[in-house]
């Protein structure tokens, strides 16, 4: 079927929602959807989709995907076409890319460029980040008509070389984006500090993937963090922060909303399921989990774990940076600081969430679906078109086997990733069928979608979760 050709209904099935769980029938048109009812209020719709068994979903959002991306002397192995069919595949249907600004541009370049590479490849629905690089009072002034384009949210980087913005630009675009309506998200770890250990650690010797957690400690994400909450309170401008990869900086982000900060956090699927054991005593396969902020110990991510469940970490993201193992090797064998950073994982945020968090009690499955759905569409001006089942809202819904088990591996990735970090992994709960926009994208096979059909989702404001 496709979007808009007939009404549907997806019937016998319990949805889930982020304010409850409840037997019902969802009846949509048109690629929309019409009404949400009782069990069995639709049974009689002429074209119906069995959920028997099985719980419906919001579509989930991924706010954090790096598609198509040249970085650190390398491009990701994801395109739009082969991330959407990943992101389908784990039951997300929209996602939010990073576009970035390169040296001398404009920030409507940078989105030109994203747009570029998403025509006629995007299969998934996608909104654009824009990366601000120079923060100069020229390029700042473009920030209103971006925000009015429907480029609300803006990255900056206070690490890695040629990327990094001083305080003052992250001031001045803390105001500017605040004025025109818009919030900056800020990637915080300590640029002097990772330079400082790295330096040393090359110059000795030390060059494999194992020093990388070293070089980036949890003290340099903590003080940045510290750093750009202050910056924004300064700046009275709201803030988020994206990938927190510690216990101890999301306490800090903790701290400062009970003290009346508006601030919203995000975590990466990485960091609740895998801890920095995987950098030991395993050669240069530990470059595979090389990521920035790093993997960290068990109590810092059990600390997430707390932190998600009240609502400190409002969203879950994938941070999905692809990169061939051909490519780590060839830049990094020989120097761990040119390893480029990132670790897949779009396919991987919901079946992980729910096996590690909704199946070992730790995650109710309404914050499950607050997390993965409901609160990025909030906080990135979706809602309510996306990130629930609403009325007049688009027909985007996961059919979710919470009982499904299966192992992780990369025969099931779409990435074009070569290696899965979480190969082998026993996981319960997955995904039977996805729908975006009336359309069944997966349902075991994501053939049905096709390149280009993927929307862009233009947000010119956001509320707050
Ligand atoms: O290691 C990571 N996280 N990738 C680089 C891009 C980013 O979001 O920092
Ligand atoms: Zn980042
Ligand atoms: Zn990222």
């Amino acid at each position: 079927m496709t979007e808009g050709d007939w009404d549907f209904a997806i019937v016998n099935g319990t949805v889930a929602l982020d304010s409850g769980v409840f037997p019902g029938d969802i009846r949509c048109a048109h690629g929309k959807v019409v009404a949400l009812g009782e069990r069995g209020m639709f049974r009689r719709s002429p074209r119906r989709i069995n959920a028997e068994g099985l719980l419906v979903l919001p579509g989930g959002i991924d706010v954090h995907t790096h598609f198509d991306e040249p970085f650190m002397n390398c491009v990701t192995a994801d395109d739009f076409e082969s991330g959407g069919r990943a992101a389908f595949a784990g039951g997300i249907t929209s996602h939010i890319d990073f576009a970035y600004q390169y040296p001398g541009e404009s920030l409507h370049q940078a989105v030109a460029n994203w747009h570029a590479k998403a025509e006629g490849r995007a299969v998934a629905d996608y909104g654009l980040h824009i990366v601000v690089t120079d923060a100069s009072q020229g390029v700042v002034d473009e920030v209103p008509a971006m925000v009015r384009e429907g480029y609300s949210s803006f990255k900056v980087f206070m690490t890695y070389e040629g990327l990094r913005a001083a305080d003052s630009d992250l001031l001045r675009l803390f105001k500017a984006a605040t004025s025109a309506g818009g919030r900056v998200s800020v990637h915080a770890e300590h640029a002097d500090i990772s330079a400082l250990l790295c330096s040393e650690f090359i110059a000795r010797g030390d060059v494999g993937p194992r020093w990388h957690p070293i070089s980036r400690p949890v003290e340099s994400e903590c003080e940045a963090t510290f750093r750009a909450l202050a910056l924004a309170r300064v700046a009275n401008a709201p803030i988020y922060i994206v990938h927190v990869s510690s216990g101890q900086a999301a306490d800090i982000i903790r701290e400062a909303r009970t003290r009346g900060q508006s601030v919203v956090a995000e975590t990466s699927i990485a960091y609740l399921v895998l801890t920095e054991e995987v950098y030991q005593g395993h050669g240069f396969e530990a470059a595979k989990y090389v990521c920035s902020p790093p993997l960290r110990p068990l109590a810092e991510q059990e600390r997430l774990w707390q932190l998600l469940q009240d609502g400190t970490l409002q969203i879950v993201g994938s941070d999905h940076d692809s990169f061939t193992w051909a490519d780590r090797r060839k830049l990094g064998a020989a120097d761990f600081t040119k390893i480029p950073n990132g670790i897949e994982g779009v396919q991987h945020i919901r079946p992980l969430l729910w096996s590690e968090g909704v199946q070992t009690g730790r995650l109710s499955l309404e914050r499950f679906v607050a997390v993965t759905a409901t609160n990025p569409a909030k906080a990135f001006g979706l809602w309510p078109r996306k990130g629930g089942i609403v009325p007049g809202g688009d027909a985007d819904f996961v059919l979710w086997d919470p009982a499904k088990r299966y192992r992780l591996g990369v025969q099931d990735c779409q990435s074009h990733c070569d290696y899965c970090v979480y190969e082998g992994r026993e996981v319960t709960g997955g995904v039977v069928m996805t729908v975006s926009r009336g359309e069944v994208v997966f349902d075991g096979d994501s053939r049905a979608a096709v390149p280009g059909r993927g929307r862009f989702l233009p947000r010119t404001r956001a509320e707050w979760v």
